[in-house]
């Protein structure tokens, strides 16, 4: 479904991440791991179009998104669930979800309308709030208009940045349910996480970055089984070093 291949990319002319190679097959769900300032967020930039400096390929079901547009992605099918969530405070919930659909709305109104009501039936608590503003939820709840905004576009792969970050455990198992059921139903996920008893469990393969680099690709199965897992890291950061 997407595949990297020496991705390279950053702010200025120093590059952050670099020779990135990764893939994650259809219906995979897939984690990214690594410390705070390993590149994790700088290398979703570089995947959603919106990364001023980049190089490599990118490939998302076999065709070339490398060069498009951030809104060219999307509508390819490739979606980003930002971190820090992003949600627009002074719209409503309805109103925030809507902007995730507007380049479906422009190719197919109806299924766009559709959209609604399955981002309600999995997150019933948006379909009660739905004319709150979205500046006045909890964390967890915006971080489900988030979510839901992303799912509105249709999506064939969504990109999860840190989406439990600050949340109670109650609320990560609640948005845990829902994107296990999204997997079941065949959805493509890279997850982007720090906590390992959180993204190893979830996911089927795991790659560890630091310092923009992969150290570490591995099935999640076997790394959650390492007793090792805090020296294996330590020793990552500092070979990377
Ligand atoms: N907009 C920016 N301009 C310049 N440098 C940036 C920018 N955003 C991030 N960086 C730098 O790029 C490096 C990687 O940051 P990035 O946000 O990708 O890390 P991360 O792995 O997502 O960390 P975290 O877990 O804290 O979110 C850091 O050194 C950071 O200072
Ligand atoms: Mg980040």
């Amino acid at each position: 479904m997407l595949e990297l291949c020496k991705v390279s990319g950053g702010y200025g002319h120093a590059p952050v991440v670099r020779n990135v190679d990764l893939r994650v097959e259809r219906g995979e769900t897939v984690a990214l791991l690594g410390p705070n300032g390993a590149g994790k967020t700088t290398l979703l930039a570089a995947l959603s179009g919106i990364l001023p400096q980049r190089s490599g390929t990118v490939k998302l079901g076999g065709a070339d998104v490398g060069g498009l547009p951030s809104h060219r992605i999307v509508e390819c099918g490739l979606v980003q669930v930002p971190e820090g969530r992003h949600v627009f405070a002074p719209l409503s919930v309805e109103d925030n979800l809507r902007l995730g659909s507007v380049s479906l709305v422009r190719r197919d109104r109806a299924r766009a309308e559709e959209r609604f009501d399955f981002v309600y039936r999995l997150f019933p608590r948006l379909a009660e709030r739905r004319r709150q503003l979205a500046g006045t939820l909890s964390g967890g709840e915006q971080q489900m208009v988030a979510i839901g905004r992303a799912l509105m576009s249709v999506p064939r792969m969504l990109l999860l940045d840190e989406p439990f970050l600050g949340l109670a455990p109650r609320v990560v198992e609640e948005i845990l349910a829902v994107l296990d059921r999204l997997r079941a139903e065949g959805l493509t996920m890279l997850l982007v996480e720090q906590k390992l008893d959180i993204a190893l469990p979830f996911t089927r393969r795991a790659y560890v970055l630091m310092k923009g680099r992969i150290a570490l690709a591995a099935d999640s199965a076997e790394l959650a089984r390492r007793d090792d897992l805090a020296q294996l890291y330590f020793d990552l950061a500092r070979q990377a070093a």
